[in-house]
Formats: C-alpha cells, structure tokens, sequence
C-alpha cells in the first residue's frame, strides 16, 4: 500500500511539472520559435545561426558573425514565402567577400572624410578602407566580428541580443565600447532592432544595419520596379568621393524627391550630378521631425508583383539609401544566382556621414556616463 502511494505521489509530482514546463512555454503555444546551430568557426571561435520563426512562420535567420541576417522569409499576396534579403549559404562566402550584406555597422556606420577626426582636441586617424576615406568601421568593422548572443523568448516576441565589446583603440577608436544590439522579431509582423552603446572615453558611435533587400525575392532581379517613399524634404548632398560636402539641400525638383511613392527606376539614370557620382543612389536623406527624439515614419517600400509592403520607422536622423550600385555580378548568391548591377538595395537608419567633421550636423560623440540609443523598425506586410 505504501509503495503504491509512493508511485501515486511521484506520479503526482511529474505530471504538475509537465503542466508547469508546458505553460510557461509561451513560444512554442503561439507558434514562435528560436532554434540555434553551428555556423562555423573564426578567428578560432565557434559561430553560431540562429532561427527566430514568429506565429506567421515569417522567419529570420542571424549568425554570430558579424549579426549578419543571413535569410529572412516573407509571404508575398498569396500567401508564398521567399527570402528577400541577399547574402550567402555558408559562412566561408560571408568571410571570404562580403558587401555588408546583412550586418551590423560599426563603429561608425557610413565616411569619414580622410578618414580623420578630432575630438576633444585630439587628432584620430583610421583606416582608409574607402580611397583616402573610412567607411563602415573600417578593416575590421562590427560586420566581421563575433558577437556575443543570448536568445530571448517574450510575450509576443523572440529575440536574439547580441553583445560586442569594442576595445580602446580598436580600428584607430577611443574608449571601449559595449556595444548591445536586439533583433525582435514579433507577431505583428515587424523586425525591430534596438542598439545600445555605452564608453569609457570619449568617442564617436554611428551603428546601422546593411540588409540587402529585393521584395521580389534575393536573386530575382533588379530593384528598380519597387516603390519608394522616404519621408525627407531634403538630403545631404556629396562630392565625388562621397564625402558630404556639408550642405542641406531640397529634394524639390531633383531625383532625389521621393516624397510620394516612386519607382526606384525613374529617374535613376538621369544626368544629375549626385546620381553620377555613385552610379546610382547612394546618398543620406535628411529625416522630417527627426528631432522630436521620437520613433517616426522614414520610409516605406512596395514590390507590385508579390504585393511585398516594407514600412521603415527609426529614431534616428537619417537614412542612407544605397541602389546595389557596387554589385556587378562576381557574386553568387544563396540560390546559385548572381546578384548583379542593382539587384538589391539598403536602406540604412543613421546619423549623416563624415558628421564627426561637420559640425553643423546632428552630434555622434559619446561620453562615459552616457548611452547611446537607436532604434528602428521594419514592419511588413502585402497589398
Ligand atoms: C554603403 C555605402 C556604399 C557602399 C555600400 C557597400 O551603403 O554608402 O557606398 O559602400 O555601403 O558596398
């Protein structure tokens, strides 16, 4: 009798449990998921690829490496998945000849002017990995290291929190920089990215995120068919090295105004100057109420033939726009494909470039005590 009550109470015991384990698990009752595996290995450390899949089956994957986003699927009007961001199958071709795909920039996202700064009275200088300029961090940006990651699993959310320490000096930057980044994926459809920076001496922090996109699906085409509205009564204009020339200037009678929704084709061939000089768009749009300190409408993008729908809201000042001017085909992408001229575009949220050397521009300098902060969000949808 005793031994029975024993089983009983054991029996008992397991099965409130099970009941606990089970409804504690959230994600898997709605449908989300996080699942990890090994990417491979750098600079002798382990690289992990992580999957975060919402309650709509959208899923996104990231590697370690450089928090590249290696794969993201989309349904299109009817209901069909395709991944509609450019990159690679494995992590040698990220290591081996990477464009930015996917990744994380940093320290400083976009040009610095020959590659110099002054802070504080001091004189830096970086890499010049860009003609006589720096550009995306330099030699060894935020998109080549490894981060570190901690899967977290919320009410109506996954995400995936990676962490950088940036030691002092690092690519010719002062002060270490604990650098955050959190990628949530949520059930309303949306990719949020939320960054954080904090430093022990002055510096200077520019952090984005440079996914290639083509709504049609990666390795489909070009992009000019897509729709583009980016919220800007004006951009920041630049020489022949792309460097700001320090201006401001209207969008208002230029190819540069995409105020209303418009083909990304229509004007880009046209003779003007700034499009001359980067072989297409590639330039920092001047965000309207950016200085409110709130997250607003930056931009919003349409693919008519799978009804694809990408709605852009940041709280930063601005936003590169960037046409794949630099990809000519050498690549091979995900799907065996090429990705040549154009056949995919960022659109990446930041503060202006060479800001550090213009001063009449939103500040990017950093102090101890203070934390940077950055947000952006990607929401999708069809129509
Ligand atoms: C950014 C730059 C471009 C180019 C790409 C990467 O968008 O503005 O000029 O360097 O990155 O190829």
């Amino acid at each position: 009798m005793e031994c029975i009550m024993n089983y009983f109470t054991k029996f008992i015991i397991m099965l409130t449990i099970l009941i606990v384990i089970t409804s504690c698990d959230n994600s898997s009752k709605k449908g989300m998921n996080i699942k990890k595996e090994t990417f491979g290995k750098v600079d002798g450390k382990t690289v992990d690829l992580y999957t975060l899949t919402n309650s709509s089956n959208i899923e996104m994957k990231v590697t370690t490496y450089g928090g590249i986003v290696t794969s993201l699927k989309l349904p299109d009007k009817n209901g069909n998945f395709d991944d509609v961001v450019l990159g690679y199958n494995d992590l040698n071709g990220y290591i081996q000849k990477n464009p930015y795909f996917g990744a994380i920039i940093g320290r400083y996202g976009n040009r610095i002017g020959n590659a110099k700064f002054t802070l504080e009275g001091q004189e830096y200088s970086l890499a010049q990995n860009d003609g006589a300029n720096n550009l995306h961090g330099g030699v060894k940006g935020f998109d080549k290291v490894v981060w570190d990651a901690e899967p977290i699993i919320g009410q109506d959310s996954i995400s995936l929190k990676l962490h950088y320490l940036s030691k002092d000096g690092e690519e010719g930057f002062p002060g270490n920089l604990h650098a955050t980044v959190i990628y949530t994926l949520t059930n309303k459809n949306t990719f949020r990215i939320d960054y954080q920076a904090t430093t022990d001496k002055p510096t200077i922090v520019n952090l984005t995120q440079h996914t290639y996109w083509n709504l049609a699906g990666e390795g489909s085409g070009n992009i000019l068919n897509h729709e583009l509205m980016i919220n800007a009564d004006s951009f920041t204009p630049v020489n022949k090295s792309l460097i700001t020339t320090g201006e401001i200037i209207s969008v208002e009678g230029t190819p540069m105004d995409f105020r209303s929704s418009t083909k990304i084709g229509d004007s880009i061939n046209s003779d003007y100057k700034q499009l001359k000089y980067a072989g297409g768009y590639d330039h920092n749009w001047v965000l309207n109420n950016s200085d409110d300190g709130k997250i607003n409408f930056a931009a919003s993008v349409y693919e008519p033939t799978s009804g694809r729908f990408m709605e852009i809201l940041t709280t930063e000042p601005g936003i590169q726009f960037y046409s794949g001017n630099f990809l000519d085909g050498s690549i091979v992408g995900k799907n065996g494909k090429t990705y040549e001229f154009q056949n995919g575009f960022c659109l990446e949220t930041q503060h202006y470039p060479d800001s550090p050397n213009k001063p009449q521009f939103p500040t990017v300098t950093l102090k101890p005590g203070e934390t940077y902060k950055s947000t952006t969000i990607y929401k999708f949808s069809t129509k």
